[in-house]
């Protein structure tokens, strides 16, 4: 059977390329998606690229994921700092989590060091842009 991949991306992240251009660059989350597709082809395995500003619709997404018997990337966004209720749906999930941050969070506002999804997350890559996602992507290869 084919692996599966859950890409999760939080709230915001469909207006990058729009969004603090000078922390976030231009990169836009269909740039992201488009890449992550390609490495999914050559890599073969199935992606499921997913992007929501509800913290809802990211638990339900997680709660998907856990019947499926996939690995996790996800870059919760502004909710990486706030969401007990995330972290705890990823506690349930059974395969590999894979933390990711366009930016350096540990370099920036002191509200952004601290990250719930780190508590439960195997591997973080942040600061790195949309290579980072890639980088998520082989470390679970
Ligand atoms: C982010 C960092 C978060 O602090 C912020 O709220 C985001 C994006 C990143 O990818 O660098 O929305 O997760």
């Amino acid at each position: 059977m084919k692996k599966i991949i859950y890409i999760i991306n939080g709230p915001n992240l469909n207006l990058l390329g729009k969004r603090e251009v000078s922390i976030y660059g231009n990169t836009t989350i269909h740039d992201i998606e488009r890449e992550c597709k390609q490495l999914s082809l050559s890599l073969n395995f199935e992606l499921i690229f997913l992007q929501s500003n509800s913290e809802a619709q990211i638990i339900e997404w997680v709660h998907q994921a856990i019947n499926k018997e996939s690995d996790i990337i996800i870059n919760a966004a502004a909710y990486t700092h706030t969401s007990i209720a995330i972290l705890d749906a990823l506690k349930v999930f059974k395969g590999r989590v894979v933390e990711v941050h366009l930016s350096d969070i540990k370099n920036r506002e002191d509200f952004r060091k601290f990250s719930y999804i780190s508590l439960r997350a195997d591997k973080v890559f942040m600061g790195e842009g949309l290579k980072g996602y890639l980088s998520a992507i082989k470390y679970l290869f």
